[in-house]
Protein backbone atom coordinates (compact mmCIF):
# COMPACT_ATOMS: atom_id res chain seq x y z
CA UNK A 1 0.00 0.00 0.00
CA UNK A 2 0.99 3.94 -0.27
CA UNK A 3 3.00 5.05 2.40
CA UNK A 4 1.64 7.74 3.17
CA UNK A 5 2.07 10.59 6.08
CA UNK A 6 -0.60 13.38 6.45
CA UNK A 7 0.38 17.32 8.02
CA UNK A 8 -2.50 18.81 9.15
CA UNK A 9 -4.48 21.36 10.68
CA UNK A 10 -7.90 19.75 11.39
CA UNK A 11 -10.62 21.24 10.63
CA UNK A 12 -13.89 19.68 9.36
CA UNK A 13 -12.50 18.82 6.10
CA UNK A 14 -8.91 17.54 7.46
CA UNK A 15 -11.30 15.01 10.00
CA UNK A 16 -12.75 13.71 6.62
CA UNK A 17 -9.09 13.32 5.02
CA UNK A 18 -7.92 11.99 7.68
CA UNK A 19 -10.70 9.22 8.29
CA UNK A 20 -9.94 8.00 4.51
CA UNK A 21 -6.17 7.49 5.01
CA UNK A 22 -6.57 6.06 8.60
CA UNK A 23 -9.80 3.62 6.99
CA UNK A 24 -8.27 2.64 4.27
CA UNK A 25 -6.64 -0.95 4.78
CA UNK A 26 -4.50 -0.77 1.61
CA UNK A 27 -2.94 2.84 2.83
CA UNK A 28 0.36 2.31 5.07
CA UNK A 29 -0.04 5.70 7.54
CA UNK A 30 3.26 6.39 9.01
CA UNK A 31 2.36 9.53 10.59
CA UNK A 32 0.55 12.69 11.39
CA UNK A 33 2.25 16.04 11.95
CA UNK A 34 0.05 18.65 12.75
CA UNK A 35 0.17 22.19 11.92
CA UNK A 36 -1.36 25.75 12.95
CA UNK A 37 -4.04 26.88 10.72
CA UNK A 38 -7.62 26.39 11.18
CA UNK A 39 -7.31 26.69 14.58
CA UNK A 40 -4.19 26.64 16.96
CA UNK A 41 -1.44 24.26 16.97
CA UNK A 42 -2.33 23.30 20.21
CA UNK A 43 -6.19 23.05 19.26
CA UNK A 44 -4.58 21.08 15.93
CA UNK A 45 -2.72 18.37 17.29
CA UNK A 46 -5.21 17.47 20.06
CA UNK A 47 -7.86 17.66 17.37
CA UNK A 48 -5.91 14.88 15.20
CA UNK A 49 -4.68 13.16 18.26
CA UNK A 50 -8.38 12.10 19.11
CA UNK A 51 -10.07 11.66 15.33
CA UNK A 52 -6.66 8.61 15.25
CA UNK A 53 -7.91 7.26 18.61
CA UNK A 54 -12.06 7.79 17.32
CA UNK A 55 -10.39 5.56 13.95
CA UNK A 56 -9.03 2.97 15.98
CA UNK A 57 -5.58 4.16 15.17
CA UNK A 58 -3.82 4.95 18.09
CA UNK A 59 -0.55 3.03 16.69
CA UNK A 60 0.15 6.31 14.20
CA UNK A 61 2.46 8.80 15.63
CA UNK A 62 1.54 12.46 16.10
CA UNK A 63 4.18 14.95 16.27
CA UNK A 64 3.01 18.66 16.62
CA UNK A 65 4.87 21.28 14.21
CA UNK A 66 4.65 24.68 13.59
CA UNK A 67 2.33 27.44 16.04
CA UNK A 68 2.96 30.11 13.17
CA UNK A 69 4.12 31.27 9.68
CA UNK A 70 7.65 31.49 8.80
CA UNK A 71 8.43 34.77 7.99
CA UNK A 72 5.05 36.70 9.11
CA UNK A 73 4.27 35.98 12.80
CA UNK A 74 0.96 36.41 13.02
CA UNK A 75 -1.10 33.49 12.45
CA UNK A 76 -5.15 33.84 11.36
CA UNK A 77 -6.92 31.32 11.73
CA UNK A 78 -10.27 29.99 9.83
CA UNK A 79 -12.54 29.77 13.24
CA UNK A 80 -15.68 31.17 11.54
CA UNK A 81 -15.56 28.39 9.03
CA UNK A 82 -14.73 25.38 11.40
CA UNK A 83 -15.76 26.66 14.86
CA UNK A 84 -13.74 27.62 17.59
CA UNK A 85 -12.55 24.45 18.28
CA UNK A 86 -11.75 23.44 14.61
CA UNK A 87 -14.57 20.89 14.74
CA UNK A 88 -18.20 22.56 14.61
CA UNK A 89 -17.60 22.80 18.71
CA UNK A 90 -17.90 19.12 18.64
CA UNK A 91 -14.39 18.16 19.37
CA UNK A 92 -15.02 16.91 23.33
CA UNK A 93 -17.37 14.31 21.91
CA UNK A 94 -14.47 12.50 20.27
CA UNK A 95 -12.12 9.79 22.71
CA UNK A 96 -9.50 11.12 24.52
CA UNK A 97 -5.68 10.21 22.95
CA UNK A 98 -4.06 6.74 24.31
CA UNK A 99 -1.14 7.28 22.77
CA UNK A 100 1.48 10.12 24.07
CA UNK A 101 2.12 12.83 21.72
CA UNK A 102 5.61 11.99 20.28
CA UNK A 103 8.46 13.45 21.55
CA UNK A 104 10.08 14.68 18.15
CA UNK A 105 8.55 17.62 16.67
CA UNK A 106 7.14 17.30 13.22
CA UNK A 107 9.97 17.99 10.81
CA UNK A 108 11.86 15.45 13.00
CA UNK A 109 9.11 12.75 12.99
CA UNK A 110 9.07 13.14 9.39
CA UNK A 111 12.39 13.02 8.69
CA UNK A 112 12.47 10.09 10.21
CA UNK A 113 10.41 8.16 8.39
CA UNK A 114 11.74 9.31 5.34
CA UNK A 115 15.10 7.92 6.32
CA UNK A 116 13.29 4.71 7.88
CA UNK A 117 11.45 3.89 4.73
CA UNK A 118 13.12 2.20 1.91
CA UNK A 119 10.70 3.43 -0.60
CA UNK A 120 9.27 6.55 -1.41
CA UNK A 121 6.51 8.09 1.18
CA UNK A 122 3.99 10.23 -0.18
CA UNK A 123 3.07 13.17 1.96
CA UNK A 124 -0.51 14.94 1.74
CA UNK A 125 -0.41 18.37 3.40
CA UNK A 126 -3.34 19.86 3.61
CA UNK A 127 -2.59 23.07 6.08
CA UNK A 128 -0.61 25.78 6.15
CA UNK A 129 3.03 24.59 4.32
CA UNK A 130 5.15 25.76 7.22
CA UNK A 131 6.32 22.40 8.32
CA UNK A 132 6.99 21.61 4.71
CA UNK A 133 9.14 24.35 3.98
CA UNK A 134 11.04 23.41 7.13
CA UNK A 135 11.79 20.32 6.24
CA UNK A 136 12.70 20.85 2.71
CA UNK A 137 14.98 24.33 4.31
CA UNK A 138 16.50 22.43 6.92
CA UNK A 139 17.05 18.62 5.25
CA UNK A 140 17.83 19.16 1.12
CA UNK A 141 18.17 15.43 1.30
CA UNK A 142 14.86 14.61 2.35
CA UNK A 143 13.38 15.52 -1.38
CA UNK A 144 14.58 12.57 -2.59
CA UNK A 145 12.55 10.36 -0.27
CA UNK A 146 9.48 12.02 -1.15
CA UNK A 147 7.53 10.33 -3.74
CA UNK A 148 5.13 13.24 -4.32
CA UNK A 149 3.68 16.23 -2.38
CA UNK A 150 -0.13 15.88 -2.68
CA UNK A 151 -1.33 19.29 -1.29
CA UNK A 152 -4.59 20.99 -0.81
CA UNK A 153 -3.94 24.01 -1.79
CA UNK A 154 -4.33 27.28 -3.65
CA UNK A 155 -6.99 28.67 -6.74
CA UNK A 156 -6.45 28.87 -10.59
CA UNK A 157 -9.02 31.28 -10.60
CA UNK A 158 -10.60 32.13 -7.47
CA UNK A 159 -9.85 32.51 -3.47
CA UNK A 160 -11.40 31.71 -0.47
CA UNK A 161 -9.53 33.46 2.21
CA UNK A 162 -9.90 37.09 0.50
CA UNK A 163 -10.74 37.52 -3.14
CA UNK A 164 -7.39 36.10 -4.63
CA UNK A 165 -6.00 33.58 -1.95
CA UNK A 166 -6.64 30.23 -0.51
CA UNK A 167 -6.45 29.71 2.69
CA UNK A 168 -3.42 27.11 3.31
CA UNK A 169 -1.15 29.32 0.95
CA UNK A 170 -2.87 32.74 2.45
CA UNK A 171 -1.59 31.31 6.23
CA UNK A 172 2.10 31.14 4.79
CA UNK A 173 2.76 32.50 1.56
CA UNK A 174 6.53 31.94 2.16
CA UNK A 175 6.71 28.94 2.88
CA UNK A 176 3.98 27.68 0.24
CA UNK A 177 6.47 29.64 -2.40
CA UNK A 178 9.51 27.44 -1.02
CA UNK A 179 7.58 24.12 -1.46
CA UNK A 180 5.22 24.98 -4.96
CA UNK A 181 8.35 27.47 -6.58
CA UNK A 182 11.56 27.35 -5.02
CA UNK A 183 12.58 23.80 -4.01
CA UNK A 184 12.89 20.41 -6.58
CA UNK A 185 9.96 17.94 -5.36
CA UNK A 186 7.65 16.70 -7.18
CA UNK A 187 4.27 18.22 -6.36
CA UNK A 188 0.66 17.48 -7.37
CA UNK A 189 -1.59 20.89 -6.46
CA UNK A 190 -5.08 19.64 -5.62
CA UNK A 191 -7.22 24.08 -6.08
CA UNK A 192 -9.86 24.89 -4.84
CA UNK A 193 -11.60 24.97 -8.51
CA UNK A 194 -11.39 21.28 -8.38
CA UNK A 195 -12.18 20.64 -4.45
CA UNK A 196 -15.52 22.78 -5.10
CA UNK A 197 -16.63 20.64 -8.02
CA UNK A 198 -16.55 17.84 -5.36
CA UNK A 199 -18.76 19.19 -3.43
CA UNK A 200 -21.18 16.31 -1.06
CA UNK A 201 -24.75 17.08 -0.47
CA UNK A 202 -27.49 16.30 2.61
CA UNK A 203 -27.59 12.87 0.85
CA UNK A 204 -24.15 11.87 0.62
CA UNK A 205 -23.97 13.06 4.60
CA UNK A 206 -26.83 11.01 5.50
CA UNK A 207 -24.85 8.07 4.21
CA UNK A 208 -22.51 8.71 5.96
CA UNK A 209 -23.94 9.12 9.23
CA UNK A 210 -25.98 6.08 8.19
CA UNK A 211 -22.67 3.95 8.20
CA UNK A 212 -21.64 3.26 11.64
CA UNK A 213 -20.36 4.88 14.53
CA UNK A 214 -17.43 6.52 13.52
CA UNK A 215 -19.55 7.73 9.78
CA UNK A 216 -21.98 9.11 12.23
CA UNK A 217 -19.36 10.94 14.47
CA UNK A 218 -17.91 12.19 11.73
CA UNK A 219 -21.05 13.46 10.30
CA UNK A 220 -21.23 15.30 13.57
CA UNK A 221 -18.39 17.02 13.51
CA UNK A 222 -19.85 19.08 10.07
CA UNK A 223 -22.32 21.13 11.47
CA UNK A 224 -20.84 24.46 11.56
CA UNK A 225 -18.73 23.98 8.80
CA UNK A 226 -21.40 22.26 6.48
CA UNK A 227 -23.59 25.85 7.17
CA UNK A 228 -21.06 27.89 6.53
CA UNK A 229 -20.81 26.20 2.98
CA UNK A 230 -24.33 26.01 2.95
CA UNK A 231 -24.33 30.05 2.98
CA UNK A 232 -21.51 30.35 0.07
CA UNK A 233 -23.58 27.99 -2.18
CA UNK A 234 -27.31 29.02 -1.15
CA UNK A 235 -27.78 25.36 -0.68
CA UNK A 236 -27.48 22.05 1.48
CA UNK A 237 -23.48 21.62 -0.20
CA UNK A 238 -20.13 20.94 1.52
CA UNK A 239 -16.83 21.10 0.01
CA UNK A 240 -14.48 18.29 1.59
CA UNK A 241 -11.36 19.73 0.00
CA UNK A 242 -8.45 17.84 1.87
CA UNK A 243 -10.65 14.59 1.16
CA UNK A 244 -10.02 15.29 -2.62
CA UNK A 245 -6.29 15.90 -1.47
CA UNK A 246 -6.08 12.59 0.09
CA UNK A 247 -7.97 10.37 -2.34
CA UNK A 248 -5.49 11.31 -4.64
CA UNK A 249 -2.51 10.05 -2.48
CA UNK A 250 -3.81 6.81 -1.38
CA UNK A 251 -5.38 6.30 -5.00
CA UNK A 252 -2.98 8.34 -7.86
CA UNK A 253 -4.53 8.94 -10.94
CA UNK A 254 -8.11 9.40 -9.50
CA UNK A 255 -7.59 12.85 -10.20
CA UNK A 256 -6.48 14.21 -13.53
CA UNK A 257 -3.74 16.84 -13.93
CA UNK A 258 -2.11 19.26 -16.21
CA UNK A 259 1.18 20.49 -15.81
CA UNK A 260 1.30 24.22 -15.29
CA UNK A 261 4.03 26.98 -14.09
CA UNK A 262 2.90 27.83 -10.62
CA UNK A 263 3.90 30.84 -8.69
CA UNK A 264 2.71 32.58 -5.19
CA UNK A 265 2.32 36.45 -4.55
CA UNK A 266 4.06 37.26 -1.89
CA UNK A 267 4.06 40.95 -1.88
CA UNK A 268 1.78 42.36 1.21
CA UNK A 269 -1.21 43.96 -1.28
CA UNK A 270 -4.16 42.04 -1.91
CA UNK A 271 -3.11 39.69 -3.96
CA UNK A 272 -1.38 38.12 -1.14
CA UNK A 273 -1.09 33.97 -1.07
CA UNK A 274 -2.70 34.26 -4.60
CA UNK A 275 -1.50 31.10 -6.81
CA UNK A 276 -0.54 32.18 -10.21
CA UNK A 277 -0.95 29.70 -12.63
CA UNK A 278 0.15 30.26 -15.64
CA UNK A 279 -2.04 28.55 -18.66
CA UNK A 280 -0.49 30.27 -21.37
CA UNK A 281 1.83 27.47 -22.22
CA UNK A 282 4.76 29.71 -23.45
CA UNK A 283 8.15 28.87 -24.28
CA UNK A 284 11.04 30.27 -22.39
CA UNK A 285 11.79 31.91 -25.23
CA UNK A 286 8.56 33.96 -25.72
CA UNK A 287 8.73 37.83 -24.12
CA UNK A 288 6.03 37.11 -22.53
CA UNK A 289 7.57 34.26 -20.46
CA UNK A 290 7.62 34.50 -16.96
CA UNK A 291 9.42 32.08 -14.86
CA UNK A 292 7.84 29.52 -11.69
CA UNK A 293 7.58 26.08 -11.73
CA UNK A 294 6.12 23.37 -13.57
CA UNK A 295 4.36 21.60 -11.17
CA UNK A 296 0.93 18.67 -11.93
CA UNK A 297 -2.57 20.88 -10.82
CA UNK A 298 -5.60 18.40 -10.67
CA UNK A 299 -7.76 19.54 -12.68
CA UNK A 300 -10.75 17.49 -13.25
CA UNK A 301 -12.21 13.87 -11.69
CA UNK A 302 -14.98 12.02 -12.37
CA UNK A 303 -16.95 13.56 -9.38
CA UNK A 304 -19.25 11.15 -8.76
CA UNK A 305 -17.14 8.05 -8.78
CA UNK A 306 -14.78 10.68 -6.36
CA UNK A 307 -17.61 10.85 -4.10
CA UNK A 308 -18.49 7.12 -3.74
CA UNK A 309 -14.98 6.37 -3.14
CA UNK A 310 -14.69 8.54 -0.06
CA UNK A 311 -18.18 7.58 1.00
CA UNK A 312 -16.94 3.80 0.59
CA UNK A 313 -14.05 3.82 2.38
CA UNK A 314 -15.47 5.67 5.39
C1 LIG B 1 -8.41 24.64 3.14
O1 LIG B 1 -8.49 25.58 4.21
C2 LIG B 1 -8.88 24.94 5.38
O2 LIG B 1 -9.84 25.69 6.07
C3 LIG B 1 -9.39 23.59 4.99
O3 LIG B 1 -9.15 22.64 6.01
C4 LIG B 1 -8.64 23.27 3.75
O4 LIG B 1 -7.38 22.66 4.03
C5 LIG B 1 -9.42 25.03 2.08
O5 LIG B 1 -9.13 26.29 1.60
CA1 LIG C 1 -6.91 21.74 6.26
Amino acid sequence: GTKLIIDTDPGVDDALAIALAALSPDVDLLGVTSVFGNVPLERTTSNARRLLELFGRADVAVAAGATRPLVYSKPRDAKAVHGGDGLSGHSSTLPESTRPLDERDAVRLMLDILEASDEPVTIAPIGPLTNIAALLAAHPGAAAKIARLVIMGGGVTFGNSTTAAEFNIWSDPEAARRVLVEEDVPVVLVPLDLTHRCAVDGEWLAKLAASGPVGATLEGLTSTYRQHYTRVFGEDRMVMHDAVAVAEAISPGILRTETYRVDVDCGLGPARGQTLVDRRRLGEDDPQFVPGRPIEVAVDTDLDGLRGFVLDRL
